[in-house]
């Protein structure tokens, strides 16, 4: 029977597995294209931007929305330039790099309108990155097996937890940071190790964590396998970096966290310069991954920060302590608050290093610590708080408003979690002033931004 005409047509939707030809209309938060198919159905294609008409398969289905990745590019959008790099990491790629800026404004602005109904603040245009490629200071790579058998190392293919694209020259790491995986890779093959099979649990190496020290020129380099029998001498002979490391771990999961690590050769740590610090990072601690934009980030934290001399500062998340370190000499006293106690270690060993004798840093979650940091150290003026891309929870915003900063510079590297922290806030008498994003990963969607709010 024919619907009645005053309905909208009932949108069809697609079955999990069905291909679908697609017009991507736009970019989501997060960087997969959407599409609508016949009757308005929203599809998010992987792999699909704005102007491309695309074969999609299906691989989820919701009622309002599927999920689907591009199986063939038909017509290309007209923005479009060639890709430079075999590259899953830099699926951004393809946009022009102006074009990758606008996108990541709008997406901040739509964020803090839509979903976190805010208005009357300045976002500011947002920054450049300094470069294009090569940026990162840490890359973590995959150990495979091609179908003929030989040992590989890159990436999961898009979509995918088993496959491995290798790689031969990530454009997004330094030419010596390539040069030390090159190097693990060739010892490997030599050795004829086999790659850990992820559906079978089968199988040796694992992953390749590769650090570098970008103004110092040091590498730290840890294999993760599981376990077995490794010459680590041999190992050290052929890598040359500053600190070699071996993590074993009985993990199913696919993780570079936990297991047990054992230093085969020089240091576990490497050294870094950012703005006028000198840093040590343990190898497992967070560290921006962009050294030379973080430099950029940390100056906007201290233009947003206004600090004069005699503030109490909060830097909750504060890794190796860097933001605190920055805002120590400007201000009376500060406290850091941070979850791994091997980042905590190195951030006591950075203000000593630096001579910074206002700044301290305790260990603890911040949804349960920050309470206690109050009742210790007093109530901030300036609170800063970098989380993780989850953003806080409403209890810890809650906490935060308890703690009552007339400051609060909101680092962020999720602008949809920002969102509604940053509106919780409002609604308990912050005022949202200004937002700036910047970038510190061009080829992918990801996107960080400083915000400042006061009281
Ligand atoms: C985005 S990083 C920020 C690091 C630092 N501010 C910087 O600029 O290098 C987030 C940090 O939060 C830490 N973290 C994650 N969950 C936490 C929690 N519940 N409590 C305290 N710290 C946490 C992580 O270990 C990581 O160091």
């Amino acid at each position: 029977m024919a619907a009645p005409m005053s309905q909208p047509p009932v949108a069809a939707r697609p079955a999990v597995g069905e291909e679908l030809t697609l017009r991507v209309e736009s970019l989501a938060f997060g960087g997969a294209g959407v599409a609508r198919a016949p009757g308005g159905y929203v599809v998010f294609v992987e792999g699909g931007f704005p102007g491309d008409l695309v074969r999609a398969r299906v691989h989820q289905r919701k009622r309002s929305y599927a999920q689907a990745r591009v199986s063939a590019l038909l017509e290309p959008g007209l923005d479009q330039v060639a890709p430079l790099a075999d590259h899953p990491g830099a699926p951004w790629q393809v946009l022009r790099y102006e074009r990758q800026l606008e996108i990541k404004q709008e997406q901040v602005d739509d964020a803090l309108r839509r979903i976190g109904k805010l208005d009357g603040f300045t976002l500011e245009p947002i920054i450049a990155a300094q470069q294009q490629w090569r940026y990162r200071n840490k890359l973590e790579y995959s150990f495979g097996t091609a179908e003929d058998g030989t040992l590989q190392c890159g990436f999961h293919a898009p979509g995918s937890w088993e496959r491995i694209q290798h790689i031969e020259d990530c454009l997004l790491a330094s030419e010596p940071a390539n040069q030390a995986r090159r190097e693990v890779l060739e010892f490997c093959r030599a050795q004829g190790l086999a790659a850990f099979d992820r559906r079978t649990h089968e199988g040796f190496l694992r992953n390749l964590v590769v650090r570098e020290g970008r103004r110092s020129g040091q590498l730290l380099v840890r294999l993760v396998s599981s376990r077995g029998e490794l010459d680590v001498d041999a190992l050290a002979g052929a890598v040359s970096c500053h600190g070699l490391l071996w993590t074993h771990t009985d993990a199913r999961a696919e993780t570079t966290v936990g297991g047990r690590t054992e230093l085969l050769a020089g240091v576990p740590t490497i050294d870094e310069r950012i703005g006028e610090l000198e840093l040590r990072i343990s190898s497992e601690a967070f560290f921006q991954t962009n050294t030379e934009m973080a430099e950029v980030l940390y100056r906007l934290i201290v233009d947003a920060a206004q600090l004069r001399g005699w503030e109490r500062v909060y830097d909750l998340y504060s890794g190796i302590g860097s933001i605190a370190l920055t805002l120590a000499p400007r201000a009376g006293t500060v406290h850091g608050l941070e979850l791994i106690e091997e980042a905590v270690a190195d951030a006591i060993e950075n203000a000593d290093r630096n001579e910074i004798t206002n700044a301290s840093f305790y260990a603890g979650d911040v949804r349960l610590a920050l309470g206690e940091l109050v009742n210790r150290a007093g109530r901030p003026d300036v609170l800063v708080v970098d989380p993780p891309r989850a953003g806080l929870s409403q209890k810890i915003v809650r906490r935060v408003i308890e703690a009552a900063p007339k400051r609060i510079v909101y680092v962020s590297c999720n602008p949809t979690t920002l969102a509604p922290n940053a509106a919780q806030l409002v609604a308990a008498g912050w005022r949202l002033e200004r937002v700036t994003p910047v970038d510190m990963f061009p080829q992918t969607p990801h996107i960080e931004c400083v915000a400042v709010l006061t009281r």
